[in-house]
């Protein structure tokens, strides 16, 4: 990781009139995880999230709700925000393509490429589905000849539009990609990139609206009849956000100031290039294909990662509120708590593979692995500590010292490489070799003969070691129980910085304090 500049992270936008989900929680915690992570190595970080506003399925249940567009996305920015807050975020930031600074960086874009002759007009016959938002082609015709019903009503459309020359760039795209093999994470998604790109000839895109047909986006500075494309507009939200916040790097590329957002008064923040933009599987041709592209033809250095993760499914099932097959995060976290949610969908997949959320999986994990491992690994040091040491951090001792060493070195690797449910594998080794530490040397029996005082006090030092340094390294996971366990130490620093995770670091005297449950039992029976 680059120190000079902040560690820049990026999620997905998510389409504001949709509803949030278990998909969209995922994301955003995925990346939070990693934000923290780049936080505790003692790098300045910079995550961005927010909502994707533009589009002519909001301006169309905008209409139905009699509301403008724009008061009907205030309502729902609002739920979106609250969403991620609920989630324990740690955003710097918080786009909306509505704001002004976003659409002032879209308009600087889109004026800087057309003077320098990427887009040309062109007028187009198609068919074109309204709740998709998208021209069908003859491949997406069923045998019967009509249209998947997915596709909503389709009618047969005549307009002129302005196309971005994709043809030139598919060449270096390719070797871009197979010269850069970490841009694309992971492997099998940089696969199916090239696959397509080798395969298929680039269609140019098409990056405007007419007006006519849709109101609701970003108008085109050199031509008032059209908007721009929801998602050409959407892409440039990494980008404004960097500008805003006076990245002079893009402020020059672009011939804007700082003076240009003056909501954010004189900043000067160095951000770009994305050093991690984190996205669902159905969106990488976005993010692989015509972001790059763009970004070429700006003239802006590359994102040096794109992490693609997979879709949460529920019961093996697609989710859809219609069906019901759903999985209502905030239901979730009101009734288990937050990290209980956290460390599930974080444990339950590594990032490509798709997920299942089942109910009886994720209480089995919340029992066995934080209730019965976690907490009651923290809950019995400490009350061990205080009954037979009045809370007082004996004398030092290294008994576990390698071994947890080891196991944290090896945890460190696996977030580095991203493999976050790697990381919690280890991590829960670490946990059930103390537990397994506790029946082997059985402290409540030392505790009854005065002349293995010793021996208690060595093994009473090596469980509350061991409890503080987990909750060093699971504060990029679960930031609140690792909190939490810093507290009942007794210690008023935060878990937050991988420095503190060597052995060692508590001191013989410290007092801690009482423990409380961390994951309180469950009578899983009763439910
Ligand atoms: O695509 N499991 O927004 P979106 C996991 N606005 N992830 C899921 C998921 C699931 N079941 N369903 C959706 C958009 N996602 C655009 C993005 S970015 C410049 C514009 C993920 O609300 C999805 O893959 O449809 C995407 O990364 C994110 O949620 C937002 O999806
Ligand atoms: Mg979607």
């Amino acid at each position: 990781m680059d120190m000079s500049k902040s560690i820049y992270l990026t999620t997905a936008i998510d389409y504001v009139n949709g509803h949030p989900h278990l998909g969209h929680a995922y994301e955003k915690i995925l990346t939070d995880a990693i934000a923290r992570f780049a936080h505790s190595c003692g790098n300045p970080v910079f995550f961005l999230t927010g909502v994707d506003e533009h589009g002519q399925k909001v301006q169309q249940t905008a209409e139905k709700r009699a509301l403008s567009p724009l008061a009907y996305c205030d309502e729902l920015a609002v739920v979106w925000s609250q969403f991620i807050e609920k989630l324990g975020i740690c955003n710097n930031d918080y786009v909306r393509t509505t704001q002004p600074r976003h659409q002032k960086v879209v308009s600087a874009i889109l004026n800087k490429l057309y003077k320098e002759g990427h887009f040309y007009k062109e007028s187009y016959r198609g068919f074109y589905s309204a709740k998709e938002e998208t021209f069908l082609t003859e491949k997406d015709r069923l045998p019967d000849g009509s249209f998947d019903p997915m596709y909503g009503e389709v009618t047969e459309l005549i307009e002129d539009n302005y196309y971005f020359k994709l043809g030139e760039h598919q060449q270096w795209l390719i070797e871009y990609i197979e010269s850069h093999p970490d841009f694309i994470y992971p492997e099998s998604r940089k696969n199916e990139v090239l696959g397509f790109l080798k395969k298929e000839k680039l269609e140019d895109l098409c990056i405007t609206r007419p007006v006519s047909r849709l109101s609701w986006g970003i108008p085109l500075p050199f031509d008032s009849e059209f908007v721009t494309y929801v998602w050409f507009d959407a892409l440039i939200n990494y980008m404004s956000i960097a500008a805003a916040h006076g990245d002079l790097q893009i402020l020059k590329l672009l011939d804007l100031t700082p003076e240009d957002f003056p909501e954010n008064g004189q900043e000067q923040m160095e951000i770009w290039p994305p050093d991690f933009q984190v996205i669902g599987k159905d969106i990488v041709k976005f993010h692989a294909v015509y972001w790059p592209i763009m970004l070429k033809a700006i003239g802006a250095p590359f994102p040096k990662r794109l992490i693609v993760h997979g879709w949460w499914q529920k019961n093996n099932q697609k989710m859809s509120k219609s069906t019901g097959n759903t999985v209502d995060p905030i239901a979730v976290i009101n009734e288990w708590g937050l990290d209980a949610f956290r460390y599930y969908v974080l444990r339950e997949l590594e990032v490509g593979p798709d997920g299942n959320w089942t109910d009886s999986g994720f209480e089995t994990r919340y029992q066995v692995e934080l209730a019965n491992g976690l907490g009651n690994l923290v809950n019995r040091s400490l009350s061990m500590l205080n009954r037979y040491r009045d809370g007082i951090v004996p004398a030092k001792n290294d008994e576990l010292k390698n071994e947890t060493e080891i196991i944290v070195q090896n945890t460190f690797k696996s977030y580095q490489d991203i493999k976050i449910q790697g990381a919690l594998i280890k991590i829960w080794e670490l946990i059930y070799r103390a537990n397994q530490y506790v029946d082997q040397t059985a402290p409540f029996k030392l505790a009854k003969q005065p002349e293995q005082a010793q021996r208690l006090d060595e093994v009473l030092y090596n469980l509350v070691e061991i409890c503080r340094i987990l909750a060093v390294i699971l504060w990029p996971i679960i930031p609140e129980t690792a909190e939490k366990i810093y507290s009942q130490l007794g210690l008023n620093t935060q878990p937050d910085l991988w420095s503190e995770s060597f052995w060692g670091k508590l001191t013989p005297g410290h007092k801690v304090n009482k423990p409380m449950p961390l994951f309180p039992r469950r009578d899983l029976n009763k439910k």
